[in-house]
C-alpha cells in the first residue's frame, strides 16, 4: 500500500470521477496546473491535507463556511438532527421555524422555498418569475454565475444588449435566444434593451453585490434604476444573494442597501455548511407554485432537517454582531497589509473588499465589471496562487474568486498571511 499523498489521491480521483473533481473549478488548471491538494480535515480557520499539511483557509468552500470549519454548535446540531431521521419527507416544524427566521430577516421574502442548492433556488426563482409574467425572456449580467442550470449559463455577448449564446455544450442553442446578457453596473444599456424590446422579460437576475468576478460592489443608483427599469418593462428583479445573504450582516445585502428585489434567492452561508437553497418573495409571486398555481417545483430532501437544524445553529451563531465587526477588521488588516507588500514588490494591485470578503487582482483598478475584472493578469495571480499555497495559504484557484474571512480567522492568521505575501511578491520578483 503506497501513503495517501495529494499525488497518488488525485491519481486515483482522475480514474473514477470526471475530471478528477466534482466541480470544474476545484481544479487548477486556471493557476498553471499541478495537483489540487486533497483535504482530510478542517479545523476553524485551517485544513489539514492528506498528508498533514496545514492551511489557512481563505477558499471557505466557495462561501458557506463563515464560522468556520467544525463548528461544534453546528456539528452538535446535526449529529442531533440526524439521531432523529436525515430525510423525512413530510412537513416538519423546524422547517417553519427557518423559513420564520429567513423572513424576519429578509422582510421581502414574505413566503419562501427551501430546496438543495443555490442552483435551484436560482432555477426556481426563474421558473416562478416567468410564471408569474408569462413571458420567456431573462436578462442577466455579464460575469455573474448564478448556477449551473441552463438558462444562466450564457455568456457575454460582443457588447451591450446582445442577445447571448450559449456558453456550456449541452445548452440547446433555442435557450440562448431568451437570455440577453449585459454589462454590470451599466443601467444605459439595460435602459437601451428594454427600449428595443419592451414586454418580453420575465426577469432581471442580478448579484446585488457581485461576487463571482471577485468582490465588485454596485454603483450608486445602479441597482434603484434596474428596479426602476425592470418594472416600467413588467419585468421582476430576481436578486441572487446566494454568496451576499448573511456575509456582511445578519440578513441580506438588499436591506444594508436599501433596494427591494421581488424574489430573492439564498443558498451557501444558510445551511451552516450543509446543502440549502432557499427562494422567496411576495405571496402574489409564489402563490404561482403548485399545488396552489401551475408552476411546479419539487424535491425529496427539500427543507431536509440535518440542512434546516445547521441553518438554524448558523444563523443562532450569526446574531452575534460582534463576529461580523471582527472578521471586518481582520479582512481590513489582511488588505492594507496585502496593499503594502504588493507596493513594496512593486506589483500592482487592485482590492475590492466588502466586509470579510475581497478580491486581490493584479493590474491597476477600478474594477467595476466583467470586462475591467478580465483585464486583470491571471498568470500575476497564478504565480501567486502557487507560491501562498507553498507557504500554507489556501486561496481559491481563479482570479475571479474572493478571499473569505471566517469568524475563526485570528490575528494570528492575519500575521502568518501577510509574511506569506510578503515571501511570495518578493518571490514574483527576483
Ligand atoms: C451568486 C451565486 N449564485 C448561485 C450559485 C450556485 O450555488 P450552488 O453551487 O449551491 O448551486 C453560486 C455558486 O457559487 C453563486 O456564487
Amino acid at each position: 500500500m503506497h501513503p495517501l499523498t495529494n499525488e497518488n489521491a488525485w491519481k486515483a480521483a482522475q480514474k473514477v470521477i470526471a475530471g478528477g473533481v466534482n466541480s470544474p473549478s476545484r481544479r487548477f488548471d486556471a493557476v498553471g496546473g499541478g495537483t489540487p491538494v486533497f483535504i482530510d480535515h478542517g479545523e476553524g480557520a485551517y485544513l489539514y491535507d492528506v498528508e498533514g499539511q496545514a492551511y489557512i483557509d481563505y477558499l471557505a468552500a466557495y462561501g458557506p463556511v463563515i464560522l468556520g470549519h467544525g463548528d461544534p454548535r453546528i456539528t452538535r446540531a446535526v449529529a442531533q438532527a440526524a439521531a432523529g431521521g436525515t430525510v423525512i419527507g413530510t412537513p416538519t416544524p423546524q422547517e417553519t421555524r427557518f423559513a420564520q427566521r429567513l423572513r424576519e430577516a429578509i422582510p421581502s421574502m414574505e413566503q419562501l422555498r427551501l430546496v438543495n442548492t443555490g442552483t435551484e433556488a436560482m432555477m426556481s426563482a426563474v421558473r416562478v418569475a416567468r410564471a408569474y409574467t408569462g413571458r420567456d425572456w431573462i436578462v442577466k449580467f455579464a460575469g455573474s454565475y448564478h448556477g449551473h442550470f441552463d438558462w444562466v449559463l450564457v455568456q457575454a455577448g460582443s457588447g451591450p444588449s446582445t442577445i447571448g449564446q450559449p456558453d456550456s455544450a449541452g445548452v440547446p442553442p433555442s435557450v440562448g435566444q431568451l437570455v440577453a446578457t449585459l454589462p454590470f453596473n451599466d443601467a444605459d444599456s439595460l435602459a437601451a434593451f428594454f427600449e428595443r424590446y419592451p414586454n418580453r422579460v420575465a426577469a432581471v437576475l442580478v448579484e446585488p453585490i457581485v461576487g463571482n468576478f471577485g468582490m465588485v460592489m454596485p454603483q450608486p443608483g445602479f441597482l434603484e434604476a434596474v428596479s426602476t427599469l425592470s418594472h416600467q418593462a413588467g419585468a421582476l428583479v430576481i436578486y441572487d444573494e446566494v454568496i451576499t445573504g448573511f456575509r456582511f450582516r445578519y440578513g441580506a445585502a438588499q436591506d444594508w442597501l436599501g433596494v427591494r428585489p421581488d424574489l430573492t434567492a439564498l443558498g451557501k452561508i444558510i445551511g451552516g455548511g450543509l446543502p440549502i437553497g432557499a427562494y422567496g418573495g411576495s405571496k402574489a409571486i409564489m402563490a404561482q407554485l403548485a399545488p396552489l398555481g401551475g408552476s411546479y417545483q419539487a424535491g425529496t430532501f427539500a427543507g431536509n432537517p440535518v440542512s434546516v437544524a445547521a441553518g438554524l445553529a448558523c444563523l443562532d451563531a450569526l446574531q452575534d454582531r460582534q463576529g461580523y465587526l471582527r472578521v471586518d477588521r481582520l479582512a481590513q488588516r489582511l488588505t492594507t497589509g496585502l496593499q503594502k507588500e504588493a507596493e513594496l514588490a512593486g506589483e500592482p494591485v487592485t482590492i475590492n473588499r466588502i466586509g470579510g470578503a475581497f478580491t486581490l487582482y493584479f493590474g491597476e483598478g477600478p474594477i467595476t465589471d466583467y470586462a475591467s475584472a478580465q483585464r486583470s493578469d491571471g498568470e500575476r495571480f497564478a504565480r501567486f496562487f502557487q507560491g501562498m499555497l507553498r507557504r500554507g495559504i489556501h486561496l481559491a484557484p481563479s482570479k475571479y474568486e474572493a478571499w473569505f474571512v471566517s469568524m475563526a480567522h485570528t490575528d494570528h492568521e492575519i500575521d502568518t498571511t501577510l509574511q506569506a505575501a510578503h515571501e511570495t511578491f518578493r518571490e514574483m520578483h527576483r
